[in-house]
């Protein structure tokens, strides 16, 4: 009897040694480019927040190639994990690797960005993205007052499915406005074709994506910034409002604006608060930038993945459609930053020490 209560408690101490210190790997994790300080940002606040997590995990990384970042996923499953989180480099090509995730009974957590196309995604933990296209449009139409201002769009990676979030946030805002005629768009036909319809599809969308994108791509941006600057006449630069997806392809962007002598003066946009970007509005040479607080997402994702790990799941707020199922998922809240709040929101809040920032006032 005694032995049998012995071996029942080494069953039970097992069990939860298989979750509190994993049996084989617990949690894997894909990131998809070392290549932008983004997901750098990412891998460094998921270390953190997994020192006391409790549980074993591994984070990849992807580099920009869908086939590397399945070959990720199949060498954590084959390590054991029994949660994977993926934020992938092109939505639709990593539902294979969440199908065979789920082939493998993992749970499948999709980070930042949607897998687009398998019923294999049990959930999202990701940023309000129509938000931060909400707030692009916002700020730029606060800084326009009167008609036949200069608008350039640009717009991430078509295989991303944020870049038609970010779009159709930045759409909703300033759509009114190009029917108005305050903003004139100078580098996309496709814009200008569709200024009078207030919702689009995602077909139109990607038109427009189509001409304007920059494949969150630091020299796509920067040649299609000049590509554009090339095309058009001086009254197409004077004061010019840019629209910009994200920091690193802003800073791009505004070098190339900052260098055009008939560019007098420009206003553009970013997201993810990168520390240089921080600095380039603190110098006047990026107009404002969306904080996406890393900590909160890899602190989600992690507690999505210890709900798994204990058998039981994470709460839902919304649903996201991927073309196949609603996924479940959490969006967390994104914040504004220009000048006028960078030392209070950025420093002052601990994102970042003040000692990394020079002319900071
Ligand atoms: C992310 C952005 C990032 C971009 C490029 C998007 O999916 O939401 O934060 O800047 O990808 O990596």
């Amino acid at each position: 009897m005694k032995s049998v209560r012995v071996l029942l408690s080494t069953i039970i101490l097992s069990a939860f040694a298989s979750i509190a210190q994993g049996a084989g790997l617990d949690v894997g994790i894909v990131l998809p480019t070392k290549d932008e300080p983004r997901w750098i940002q990412d891998q460094a606040r998921f270390q953190a927040v997994l020192k006391t997590a409790g549980f074993s995990s591994e984070i990849l990384f992807s580099q920009g190639d869908s086939a590397k970042e399945r070959a990720n996923v199949e060498a954590l499953l084959t390590k054991g994990a029994k949660v994977i989180i993926i934020c992938p480099h092109d939505g639709a090509a990593a539902a294979a690797a969440a199908n065979e995730a789920r082939r493998s009974k993992a749970k499948v957590i999709s980070y930042d960005r949607l897998i687009l196309n398998s019923a294999a995604v049990d959930y999202y933990v990701t940023f309000d993205s129509v938000q931060v296209g909400a707030a692009w449009g916002t700020y730029l139409s606060s800084q326009a007052t009167g008609k036949g201002h200069n608008l350039y769009l640009y717009a991430g990676a078509a295989s991303d499915n944020n870049a038609f979030l970010f779009f159709e946030g930045a759409w909703g805002v300033l759509q009114p406005k190009l029917a108005d005629g305050t903003f004139v768009v100078c580098n996309s036909s496709e814009a200008n074709g569709l200024k009078g319809k207030a919702k689009l599809s995602r077909e139109e969308m990607a038109r427009i994506i189509g001409q304007v994108t920059t494949n969150w791509s630091f020299n796509d941006a920067k040649s299609k910034a000049e590509a554009n600057l090339t095309a058009a006449n001086k009254a197409m630069k004077g004061i010019a409002y840019v629209c910009a997806p994200n920091d690193g392809t802003a800073r791009a962007i505004a070098d190339v604006f900052a260098m055009d002598k008939d560019v007098k003066k420009f206003f553009i946009t970013g997201q993810d608060a990168e520390k240089a970007s921080i600095q380039y509005i603190i110098d006047g040479r990026q107009s404002m930038t969306v904080l996406k607080d890393t900590r909160v997402l890899a602190s989600d994702a992690v507690a999505a993945a210890v709900a798994y790990l204990k058998g039981g799941a994470p709460a839902k707020a919304k649903t996201y459609p991927n073309g196949k199922i609603d996924v479940p998922a959490k969006p967390t809240a994104v914040i504004t930053i220009t000048k006028a709040n960078v030392k209070a929101a950025i420093t002052g809040s601990g994102y970042y020490p003040a000692s990394d920032f020079k002319n900071l006032k």
